[in-house]
């Protein structure tokens, strides 16, 4: 395409006086795309190889990747690719759940900012928000919540494979394994082409992770299962098949069941993270969303990934008091370890979910007292971002710096912190799943490689292989 793209330039104009009267916080990526639209959206590619020019077509201001192909140097070759290990400049799909600009530290849920969400909603109706594009009115509200507690319970076979666990087994392996489980259960999940079908199994899952979670932990204590309460909130029923033990009625604190509903909104989506892009793979392939989702959860579990919760606070008991953090930040500089809960791949300022964990670590804490893990986390903070090895990285506490340590005040075992933060990121990975299965754009993921192996040669006979 050649030129000025007029419509383009009228529609970035109501966008423009649409975002000055409603919107006032504009991302940088947002002004970005603003200026885009003002221009010719196509570049122009020189290769010096050649001297041949290519002029690409934009697309939202990206290239599409499969454009490169006609870069040659000779007809017969295959033509360019994009490199790029990590994906860290790949756009592998157009989404509209969530938007995250992390120069700016800006989290939106389908253009909510996330602090609005944190403080006005219920973490159902944030799910519900990923899921359908809108925040749920009165009655789809109540009809959605109803829908959630009507599949909390898990078929009897489900908890008889569950005890089958050692009873060390890490609760996290547990989860992975028993929504994959799920997929034996709920055969008809197989109709991916079908949304009346998928919005069932969707329910299912957000009904039953919460479950799964806590007879993972009840049976790595050898307690018996508790089975769900569809009086209680989400989170208070939760709370109830992880805590109860011999009263009849469990009560929940009301400020640790709104802190940790809040925590789950946080947690809910993150875009196209390790996790949901495993998600979207796996589901490329049609296959069922409880397998898919077991996928996405295996990704999380990783250290580097939903897996970090676990290792900060492991790295918080390692350091153990305030005046050990200089020589612990030491031996991070050095290259000895990383700092756990520091660091993110999108986020180059602080993570706008962290924020909100520090303060709702404080309303914890006045519930349950004090966390003296606190102390080290704040010397840590303060030395890092005063520190130029963080600075100049642009390192900064994310979403798992703080939030460890209100589970460990709320009475949450270590080993069950990555489940907490997966039960939310269910709500966000089916959400993914659903768009996925929508868009017109669905193809297998199959990315390509660049080969630096040898060329071809011939088998040698056993006897002739050099040892
Ligand atoms: N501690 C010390 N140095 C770090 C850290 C850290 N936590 N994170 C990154 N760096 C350094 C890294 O060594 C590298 O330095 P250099 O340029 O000298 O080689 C530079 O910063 C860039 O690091 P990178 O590994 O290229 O960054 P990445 O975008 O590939 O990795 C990350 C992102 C989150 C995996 C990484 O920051 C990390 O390992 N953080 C600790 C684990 C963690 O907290 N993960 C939770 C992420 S938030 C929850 C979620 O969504 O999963």
């Amino acid at each position: 395409m050649n030129g000025w793209d007029m419509r383009r330039i009228e529609v970035s104009r109501t966008d423009h006086m649409f975002a000055a009267s409603v919107k006032p916080e504009t991302s940088a990526l947002e002004k970005v795309r603003k200026l885009e639209v003002t221009m010719p959206d196509t570049i122009t590619l020189t290769d010096n190889r050649t001297g041949k020019q290519y002029e690409l077509p934009l697309v939202n201001g990206n290239i599409r990747a499969s454009d490169l192909r006609q870069v040659k140097v000779e007809d017969t070759d295959f033509g360019m690719m994009s490199y790029d290990p990590g994906y860290s400049n790949t756009a592998s799909c157009q989404s509209s759940v969530t938007d995250l600009d992390g120069e700016a530290g800006i989290l939106r849920y389908r253009g909510y900012p996330i602090e609005q969400l944190a403080e006005k909603c219920t973490f159902l109706e944030v799910a519900y928000l990923l899921l359908h594009g809108e925040l749920p009115d009165e009655s789809q509200r109540l009809n959605w919540e109803l829908q959630v507690k009507h599949h909390t319970m898990l078929h009897e076979k489900t908890k008889q494979l569950m005890s089958g666990f050692n009873y060390d087994a890490h609760p996290m392996g547990v989860f992975i394994s028993s929504i994959a489980a799920l997929s034996t259960f709920y055969r008809d999940a197989k109709d991916v082409d079908d949304p009346e079908c998928r919005l069932l199994q969707v329910t299912r899952l957000i009904g039953k992770t919460p479950t799964i979670a806590s007879y993972a932990y009840r049976n790595s204590r050898g307690l018996p299962y508790i089975y769900p309460d569809n009086d209680l909130s989400y989170t208070a029923n939760f709370l109830n098949m992880m805590h109860r033990m011999v009263e009849p009625r469990y009560q929940t604190d009301p400020v640790l069941e709104r802190a940790l509903d809040v925590l789950f909104i946080l947690h809910a989506d993150h875009e196209q993270n390790c996790s949901t892009s495993t998600m979207r793979n796996i589901a490329s392939s049609l296959s069922d969303p409880f397998v898919s989702t077991a996928g996405a959860a295996a990704a999380l579990y990783g250290p580097l990934h939903g897996g970090a919760n676990e290792a900060v606070l492991r790295m918080l008991k390692d350091i153990a008091t305030p005046d050990r953090v200089p020589d612990y930040i030491a031996r991070v500089k050095k290259g000895e370890m990383r700092l756990m809960g520091f660091g993110h791949r999108i986020y180059k300022s602080y993570d706008p979910r962290a924020r909100i964990i520090k303060k709702t670590a404080y309303d914890v804490f006045e519930v349950t007292g004090k966390n003296p893990l606190i102390d080290v986390a704040l010397e840590l903070e303060r030395i890092a971002l005063d520190d130029d090895y963080f600075v100049s990285r642009s390192l900064y506490p994310n979403v798992d710096f703080y939030s460890g340590l209100i589970y460990e005040a709320m009475g949450f075992p270590t080993s069950i912190f990555t489940v907490l933060f997966a039960i939310p990121r269910t709500a966000g990975w089916l959400a993914q799943w659903m768009e996925l299965m929508e868009d017109p754009e669905l193809r297998i993921a199959r990315p390509r490689q660049d080969y630096i192996g040898g060329g071809v040669r011939d088998v040698p006979r056993r006897e002739d292989r050099a040892a």
